[in-house]
């Protein structure tokens, strides 16, 4: 017996063109992947489970869109293009239709796998299954799909429109088809793929996280301030942001869950999360998103 995903056993190795992408979350990551496809020309439906949210993502991408307009890279003939091109909607049946769905929701495994269950049942046969998880195992995620062999990970970075990297993760059943037709995706939406093998945290957040952490436990310590342990990691690494200045970015939501994935899957303490992560998350800290974090955005 072989596995589907293995050599010896795949659907056919022909790549799907991919015209319509749906899109699950509205969020910082699910409207910055609506973007990134409506600017190439292609379809995106962008679900989520209210009005608000929606509204708050079609914002987001029009503000997004400005900066290129002010820049002069953009007309408004092309950016009214764009948006025409984006439907957001609140029905998950609006999502089968698309050549590709894409998950973009909160990183918790167990409401990754309902969404999924819901997908899968709307989906058509042909319809590629992409997840955007930052960390969680491909091939877990898989078991909420019949068809695991048409399913992928597909981790773009925040923010979308900015970030230059997709990680293509191939889960254990994930096929070779599978894999190539979104790695073509990747590079049509002037992103850089990478092939990764599935692994908590894959190889991005794997290195990235701990050492935001890290960043976090320094603060912890009381070894310098904010201000200063972003300094150093600007001034003395040349990285664009510091690590406390990018984990309100990215949500310290996002870092602590990340950390959780990394720490259960290795049993490794190098993997422990911060309990200042902890704490600041408990108290509602969570970054740009909530207007504080390591950083106060509301002054
Ligand atoms: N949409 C469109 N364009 C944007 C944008 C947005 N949301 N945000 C920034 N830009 C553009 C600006 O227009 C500007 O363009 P030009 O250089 O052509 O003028 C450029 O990006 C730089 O922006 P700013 O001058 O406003 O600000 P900046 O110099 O501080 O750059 C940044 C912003 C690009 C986000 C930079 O701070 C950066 O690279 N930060 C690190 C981001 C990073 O590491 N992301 C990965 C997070 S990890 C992750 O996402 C994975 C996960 O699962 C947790």
């Amino acid at each position: 017996m072989t596995l589907s995903g293995q050599p010896g056993e795949h659907e056919g190795k022909q790549t799907m063109s991919i015209q319509t992408i749906g899109i699950i979350g509205a969020g910082a990551m699910g409207s910055g992947i609506a973007q990134a496809c409506a600017v190439v020309g292609l379809n995106a439906v962008m679900q989520d489970v209210n009005d608000a949210a929606l509204e708050r993502g079609v914002r987001t991408v029009s503000g997004s869109l400005d900066r290129l307009l002010k820049k002069g890279t953009m007309s408004d003939a092309e950016k009214a293009a764009a948006m025409a091109r984006i439907r957001a909607t609140t029905r998950p049946e609006d999502l089968a239709a698309a050549d590709l769905i894409i998950e973009a929701a909160t990183e918790n495994e167990a409401l990754k796998i309902k969404i999924l269950q819901n997908v899968d049942a709307i989906a058509s046969e042909n319809t590629i299954i992409a997840t955007n998880t930052s960390s969680i195992s491909i091939t877990r995620l898989a078991s909420a799909i019949k068809r695991p062999e048409r399913f992928v990970g597909m981790h773009f970075f925040n923010p979308v429109p900015v970030m230059a990297l997709v990680e293509i993760i191939r889960g254990l059943r994930t096929s070779d088809a599978t894999v190539e037709t979104v790695t073509e995706l990747s590079t049509k939406l002037g992103k850089t793929p990478i092939g990764v093998k599935n692994s908590a945290g894959f190889v991005v957040n794997r290195i990235l996280c701990p050492m935001i952490n890290e960043a976090i436990f320094t603060l912890q310590d009381g070894l310098a301030s904010v201000e200063e342990i972003d300094a150093g990691m600007r001034l003395g690494c040349n990285h664009p942001i510091g690590p406390l200045a990018l984990c309100d970015l990215v949500g310290l939501d996002v870092e602590l869950a990340v950390m959780e994935v990394l720490y259960n899957a290795f049993n490794d303490s190098k993997y422990r999360p911060a309990p200042l992560l902890k704490e600041m998350v408990d108290a509602g800290l969570l970054g740009r998103k909530t207007g504080r974090g390591f950083y106060d955005y509301k002054k």
